[in-house]
This record gives structure tokens, sequence and C-alpha cells, in this order.
């Protein structure tokens, strides 16, 4: 799935009504629905996960709860359905979630939240994520971030969500904690920096959809963009036509490098064939694993080898994009 571009889960507001809105203006960006308590569909509304319909994919589930029994219980049973990814809501800062021991409140319990995720990852067939915040009240971000997300990472989690500010889980109500403390996108470049592994997608305060481009955050995987969404859905319009560019630029670059490689296989002068790699340095200006794919480019004894790892890499981006 590619996550270049989502609309934040929110509650109230993206139910199944807006995200049909939202599919008339862009079939590809990432739709959430609200945050669903796993104790509300077991003890509830069973019917909660039916609602929605196959053309809101691609579509994530989120839950909120810190039960491992009882989440886990809940993903088994959206495996009957077709939502694409399960996220587990890390980043609530209101009263009733705290006091309830879920939302962000849980980012101060990294061994129940493993339990959680562990359970759910037991469950449930496709991807499981989280929605995190940058820490809650006097943590120090610097240190208590990173050993959270390596912790969590250990259940090989791969893909985060960041709400680019602490919670604040006493004295602010959930819409001042929207505004206050100010955004601290610089923490989560660093972030990635720290687990470049990681796909990490940057939310808060986003406005527009060249965000990562004009940030210098590009090294980050995707934006998420919330109340911004809600008012003016319009900006989604572009996201198709821009995924879809680069998905034909992706294609090509791998055919163009495979049919490179058909040709080589054609040539019998080494020098020629050495030649031939050099001039395709260039083709890779700009891709995220350049150094890589040049290097590999370079070792013209195992040219084979080279060959099924640089398409390997260029088969990633083709998934990726589509
Ligand atoms: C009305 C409203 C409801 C929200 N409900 C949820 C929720 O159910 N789950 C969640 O993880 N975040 C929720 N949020 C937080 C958003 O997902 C997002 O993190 C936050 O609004 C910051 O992004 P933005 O500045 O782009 O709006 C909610 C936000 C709003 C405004």
């Amino acid at each position: 799935m590619d996550r270049s571009y989502s609309i934040a889960p929110m509650m109230g507001r993206t139910d199944s009504q807006f995200r049909y809105l939202i599919r008339l203006i862009s079939k590809k960006t990432v739709l959430f629905t609200e945050m669903i308590h796993s104790n509300a569909i077991l003890y509830g509304n069973k019917n909660k996960l039916e609602e929605y319909s196959n053309i809101e994919n691609p579509i994530v589930l989120q839950l909120g709860g810190n039960d491992p029994k009882n989440l886990g219980k809940v993903s088994k049973i959206a495996n009957k359905f077709n939502y694409d990814e399960i996220n587990l809501n890390l980043g609530c800062p209101s009263p009733r979630v705290s006091s309830g021991g879920f939302g962000a409140a849980l980012m101060n319990d990294p061994e129940l939240v493993k339990d959680c995720l562990l359970s759910i990852k037991e469950n449930f067939n496709k991807e499981v994520s989280v929605k995190i915040r940058l820490g809650t009240d006097d943590n120090d971000i610097d240190k208590t971030l990173d050993d959270f997300v390596d912790s969590i990472q250990s259940c090989n989690i791969k893909v985060f969500y960041v709400h680019a500010r602490k919670a604040i889980l006493k004295g602010l109500t959930p819409k001042q904690n929207r505004e206050i403390p100010p955004l601290n996108y610089e923490r989560v470049r660093k972030l990635k920096e720290d687990f470049s592994d990681l796909e990490i997608i940057i939310n808060g305060g986003i406005k527009q959809l060249d965000f990562l481009k004009k940030n210098d955050l590009s090294s980050l995987e995707g934006i998420m963009i919330g109340r911004e969404a809600y008012s003016n859905p319009l900006i989604f319009s572009k996201v198709d036509k821009i995924l879809e560019a680069r998905l034909i630029k992706d294609n090509s670059l791998y055919d163009i490098t495979s049919e490179m490689f058909n040709y080589f296989e054609t040539i019998k002068n080494i020098n020629l064939v050495r030649r031939g790699l050099i001039h395709m340095h260039g083709l890779f200006n700009g891709h995220k694993e350049a150094k890589k794919i040049r290097i590999l480019l370079s070792n013209i004894i195992y040219l084979e080898k080279s060959k099924y790892e640089i398409l390997s890499i260029l088969e990633k981006d083709i998934i990726r994009a589509a």
C-alpha cells in the first residue's frame, strides 16, 4: 500500500459517508476509520466493522483499547472484512480515553503496547501499524521516543504515523492539545534518521500535498492530513495523478534497466559492458537507493547477482506505488 497521502482518523468525521465523498475526489488516498474501541465491537455494536464499502479501499481500521486479548479477538473478526491495515491508536489525549488507559496514555507503558500489538499481529493477516505522539507530558522526547519506537519495532511493526507534538494528558483539552505544544517536525526527521528501515508518516498542521518537499522532509514516506482534509477535501484531487505519474516512472525504470541487462548479454567485449554500466548511473539520480545501485553497477564480476539485486529494488518501487 502506498502511504504517501492519508487522511487522519477523526471521530465524528471520517465515517463511511465522508470516506465515500473522498473517494469521489481520490481513489488512492489512504483512508482511516474513526477510532473504534475493541470493547465497543465485542460488547456493543457487533456490526460496527461492517460499516464500510469496498470502494473505500485502501482503508485502515483504527482500533483503541489496551486489552491484548480483546484487541486480538477484534483483529481476528476484522479478517472477514477487507481492511488493508489495522492501526492502534496511541495518540489520543482525551481524559475519557486516558482514564481508560488507552490512546496516548499507553505510550507510558511500552510493555503493554507490545502485548497489544503482538496479539493484533497474531490474529490479523495484513499490516499492523501505530499512530503515536512524540511523547507524553514531561517525557524527554529525545530519549523516550527512540526507546519507545525501538521497543515497538521489536514486534515487527514497520509503519508509524507520527503526530508531531507531545500529548498533554493533564491540563489541556484534546482540542487545545491539537495546537499546543508547538509542532516539532525536526524531531520526526530525526526519528527517521535513527530508524531508517521504518515507514514514517508525519501528521500535524499539514495543509499542502507538497509538504515533505517544502520542509526538506523527503526522507519520510508520507503525510497524514486531518482537519485540513475535512475543511478542504479538494486538496486531495491531485493525489491520483501524482501517484500514477510516479508509477509510470518507476515502471519504466524497471523496464529500461532490465532491457539494458538483456542487451549486455549480447555483448562479448567486457569493456563495452563496463562502459554501458557507467552510462546507467544517471538513470538513478534522485532514487532513494541510488548509491547502493551504483555500487552494484560497478560490480562487473558478479553482474548476474547485481542485476538480480537492482531489479529487486526497482520492483519494490512498483509494488509500493501500486
Ligand atoms: C474531530 C477530531 C477527531 C479526532 N479523532 C481521532 C481519532 O479517532 N483517532 C486518532 O488517532 N486521532 C484523532 N484525531 C487526531 C487527528 O487524527 C490528527 O492527529 C490531528 O488532528 C492532527 O492532525 P491535523 O493537524 O492535520 O488535523 C482527531 C482529530 C480531530 C480534529
